[in-house]
């Protein structure tokens, strides 16, 4: 049967066309005849490289989501020869792709998933991957295992408890950055908003913030700059998910376009700084807000119905598990560097 259904009389008698669908039906039937595992064995995923070398308490997949089967996650790269897929995090791999990359020609069947939480601007030497990848992995929301750093989740309401105290909110403006460049956009849009408003800095070569204190310092703020990196789509990270809203400071954010943070937040979960023609009309729309807490209090509407949440190396693992579980149809993506820009 073809799965176009049966084609228009008119056309009935046109070869090509015959010729066509019936080439579509055979690709159909290999497909919905996978080569891959039986049913019912769970895959066994390597780990090829760890994201920053960093050692991951790996989660049984079945704990949390006990309706799919597990994987066998691993890092022994001595069961190469029989992993059914193989995640390869590009950073560990990108300074000598040739060298670094698993051993080719593959084991029959094997597939290569491509793993990157870094932008494109973080990312070299993307071209020698080209035809190499079966799936994508990334924060963008079209790759084939999406792993979002973070993304609000149905809540039951009254917003959560221990959740925002104005009184505790005696400062204004608070920033974390790690890693400072003085001619990125993030850093020259800082240095003209700190014309006009006061922006405590944290971080490497500023006041210093461990890690665990982070939530309960940056609470004292109203607003958190959640300046991305580099600007690039769906680029939108731990700065907004942990930095800002876990600590129920109101993010103001420098990344992709509002209509780009719109697909994840509600349109008055943030303030955008292209939504002000000036940093230092930014500076006074925080000025005001910082004056009238009925509007301040607006930018936190959206938690009587929604709370945030964050992924973790661990689930972005049992993702790709799921995910390859699926189904093992034949894909390939033929250039990483041409989509992931
Ligand atoms: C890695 O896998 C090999 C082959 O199965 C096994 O002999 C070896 O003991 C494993 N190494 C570790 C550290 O688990
Ligand atoms: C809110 O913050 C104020 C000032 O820091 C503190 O005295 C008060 O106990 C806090 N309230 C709650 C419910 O945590
Ligand atoms: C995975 O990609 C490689 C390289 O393009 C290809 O040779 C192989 O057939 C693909 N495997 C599957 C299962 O799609």
């Amino acid at each position: 049967r073809s799965p176009l259904g049966p084609p228009p009389s008119s056309l009935r008698c046109s070869l090509p066309l015959l010729l066509a669908l019936s080439f579509y039906s055979y690709l159909r039937v290999s497909q919905d005849n996978p080569t891959g595992p039986p049913a019912g064995r769970s895959l066994l995923i390597l780990l090829w490289t760890l994201p920053f070398h960093t050692p991951v308490a790996l989660s049984r997949c079945s704990e949390l989501r006990p309706s799919e089967a597990d994987c066998q996650l691993t890092t022994n790269r001595s069961q190469y020869p029989w992993a059914d897929a193989v995640i390869v995090h590009h950073r560990e791999v990108s300074y000598s792709p040739s060298k670094q990359l698993p051993p080719s020609p593959r084991p029959p069947g094997q597939r290569w998933v491509w793993f990157s939480m870094e932008s494109p601007s973080h990312c070299r030497q993307l071209q020698a991957l080209d035809g190499l990848f079966n799936l994508t992995m990334s924060y963008r929301s079209d790759s084939d295992v999406f792993t979002p750093y973070g993304w609000l989740e149905p809540w039951p309401g009254p917003p959560e408890p221990a959740g925002l105290n104005l009184s505790a909110k005696t400062e204004l403006v608070a920033w974390v950055v790690s890693n400072w460049r003085e001619d990125s956009a993030r850093v020259r849009y800082y240095q003209q908003l700190r014309a006009h408003l006061p922006v405590h800095v944290f971080g490497r070569s500023h006041q210093q913030l461990p890690r665990e204190a982070m939530a309960r310092r940056l609470a004292q703020y109203k607003f958190y700059l959640a300046f991305e990196n580099s600007q690039h789509r769906d680029y939108i990270t731990e700065k907004l998910w942990n930095n800002a809203l876990r600590a129920w400071a109101v993010p103001v954010v420098l990344g992709p376009s509002r209509q780009n943070y719109e697909r994840f937040l509600p349109p008055d979960a943030f303030i955008h700084v292209e939504d002000f023609p000036s940093p230092q009309a930014l500076a006074q729309h925080l000025r005001e807000l910082d004056r009238d807490p009925a509007r301040y209090l607006g930018y936190f509407r959206w938690r009587e119905t929604l709370r945030p949440a964050s992924g973790s190396w661990a689930l972005s693992f049992c993702k790709a598990c799921w995910r390859l579980q699926q189904d093992s149809r034949y894909q390939t993506v033929p250039s990483i560097a041409s989509w992931f820009t």
